[in-house]
């Protein structure tokens, strides 16, 4: 063989073999695929196109010179999946850890950069021990190169992490900029200190699974938005989200072909209960919405309170928010608001048009929820809605009381289409609460204040327990039938296709943060 063909073989060959099979081996063990591995589960096969696999780190201290691994701990490239362009990173933990060079993140933001130029998006798949602790300074301004351009990348391309590992320290800061973080379960964990250092500093007992594994950020932080059982089940979640989303914000979400035939949906009728205090599940609306089985749910375990996530109508690629009365009535509280904005804020950067389904009381009270800024955090929703010029439209189920009306996509802040169904209550408050207000004098004066209370309750529901007020002020543009939301819903989303709304010329608005 040519011995100049033979030496690049080599070098590939090499490369292809990452840390060697005894850490391979270890990386299996660990039930984990190793980052060549996932990037062939993740794209279309063949399709992949590998950039840098002979680059190689430049450290000389602590004998690494003697310690060379093409690649250097990534492998990075691009590729298709269903046939569209991704760009891919994939630490590979069997080399130093995965932890991260100089050259190591100089490859990953080669493909960042070239996602931006060309408008597709990212996927970084993360199994890394943090910063390369022999480079020092070097690694940190890595990461930083990074971190620039993930902001840089916001609201243009798609950004998706996946945390398939450790990631740790500084190296939790860029999956926190992507627009989604998935995480493995039991494989994998993130946190900004590690139970040594949280062990030293407030004494406080606790392993890395409970301080940061994938179900406390699914459930208390919100910093997963997705978790899955394993390295297979992530990638195939990212397929799948994939599919919902633009290339970048120079485009549309994908339209599937779509036969029609089943607009009405007779399964939407009586879900709604006849008491206002009555629980029911704002996932069997959004089913009897939807096309079948097309919900792909975002922090289903996060602030329960607030569904989000997309879905398909008619083909179309939408964004749902939608309160939930199974969990606290479906009220706005801090988290809620947080796990809503971002959604909304999402869905409007890559023009997919966004469903708002309402059924809240009101925000939720207590010392908590004032202390922790509720006031901030519901106007940060407030504030995404009205920022958004993708078409919304809004369904009001039930409830729509006090200034959470207004935040949840009203007519006033710029939704294009708002539908009630007819067990829509449009009011200030419920008529309990408010008669006990307004009525007070006239209640306590009674001889039967109980009896009296009833009476103004029920004159009060009468008169606002009921969407014809907004109706005929024009806050709401039709009462349907619960059966006919999904046709209406197409046409509408149908008409709205083409909105354009012209932006005022300003470096970025000021969201409460
Ligand atoms: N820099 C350089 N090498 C690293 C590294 C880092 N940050 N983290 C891990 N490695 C190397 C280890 O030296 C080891 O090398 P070897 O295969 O030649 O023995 C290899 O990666 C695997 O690490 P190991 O500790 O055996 O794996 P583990 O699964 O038991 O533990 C970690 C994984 C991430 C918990 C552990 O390696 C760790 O704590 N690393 C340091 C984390 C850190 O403090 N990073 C810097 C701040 S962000």
């Amino acid at each position: 063989m040519d011995p100049k063909l033979k030496k690049l073989n080599e070098r590939i060959a090499l490369a292809h073999q990452g840390g060697g099979q005894a850490r391979i081996d270890k990386q299996h063990q660990k039930k984990k695929l190793t980052a060549r591995e996932r990037i062939d589960y993740l794209l279309d096969e063949g399709s992949f196109e590998e950039m840098g696999i002979l680059v190689t780190h430049r450290t000389t201290d602590f004998g690494m010179e003697k310690e060379i691994y093409f690649g250097d701990g990534v492998v990075t490239g691009y590729g298709t999946v269903d046939g569209r362009l991704v760009y891919v990173y994939a630490q590979d933990f069997t080399v130093f850890g995965g932890a991260l060079s100089e050259t190591h993140a100089e490859k990953i933001c080669k493909v960042m950069d070239l996602a931006m130029k060309v408008g597709a998006p990212v996927i970084g798949l993360n199994d890394s021990g943090g910063a390369r602790i022999q480079e020092g300074v070097r690694s940190l301004g890595g990461y930083a190169d990074i971190f620039y351009r993930n902001v840089q990348a916001s609201g243009i391309i798609p950004q998706i992490s996946a945390i398939m590992g450790p990631c740790a320290g500084g190296a939790v800061y860029s999956p926190a900029m992507t627009d989604f973080t998935i995480m493995v379960e039991q494989t994998s964990y993130m946190f900004v200190t590690g139970p040594n250092v949280v062990k030293t500093v407030t004494n406080e007992e606790v392993t890395a699974e409970e301080l940061g594994g994938a179900t406390t950020h699914a459930i208390k932080s919100g910093v997963a938005h997705r978790t899955s059982a394993n390295d297979v089940v992530c990638l195939e979640d990212i397929k799948k989200l994939l599919g919902y989303l633009p290339q970048s914000n120079r485009e549309k979400p994908v339209k599937l072909a779509y036969t029609l035939g089943d607009e009405v949906r007779e399964m939407l009728e009586g879900i709604v209960p006849d008491s206002p205090n009555k629980p029911y599940d704002m996932h069997d609306v959004i089913e009897g919405i939807i096309d079948s089985d097309s919900f792909y749910e975002i922090h289903k375990d996060y602030a329960e309170n607030m569904l989000c996530g997309f879905g398909r109508l008619a083909g179309r690629s939408i964004g749902i928010i939608a309160n939930q009365p199974m969990f606290l009535a479906g009220v706005l509280g801090v988290k809620s608001s947080r796990k809503a904005s971002r959604f909304v804020r999402f869905c409007d950067a890559f023009n997919i048009p966004m469903l708002v389904l309402v059924d809240v009381p009101g925000f939720l009270p207590g010392t908590d929820q004032e202390w922790d800024g509720i006031i901030v955090h519901g106007a940060k929703l407030l504030y995404a809605f009205s920022e958004a010029t993708v078409p919304r439209v809004t369904v009001i189920t039930r409830k729509a009381y006090g200034g959470a009306y207004d935040v949840m996509n009203s007519k006033h802040i710029g939704a294009d289409f708002n539908y009630a169904w007819p067990t829509a209550e449009i009011a200030v408050m419920g008529a309990k609460g408010a008669s006990e207000i307004i009525f007070r004098k006239e209640i306590g004066a009674a001889d039967d204040p109980v009896q009296k209370l009833a009476e103004k309750e029920a004159e009060y529901a009468e008169k606002f327990a009921n969407p014809f007020r907004a109706a005929r002020r024009g806050f709401v543009d039709e009462v349907i039938l619960p059966k006919n939301t999904r046709r209406k819903l197409i046409k509408a989303f149908s008409m709205l296709e083409n909105k354009e709304v012209p932006l005022p010329k300003r470096k970025h608005g000021n969201i409460p943060l």
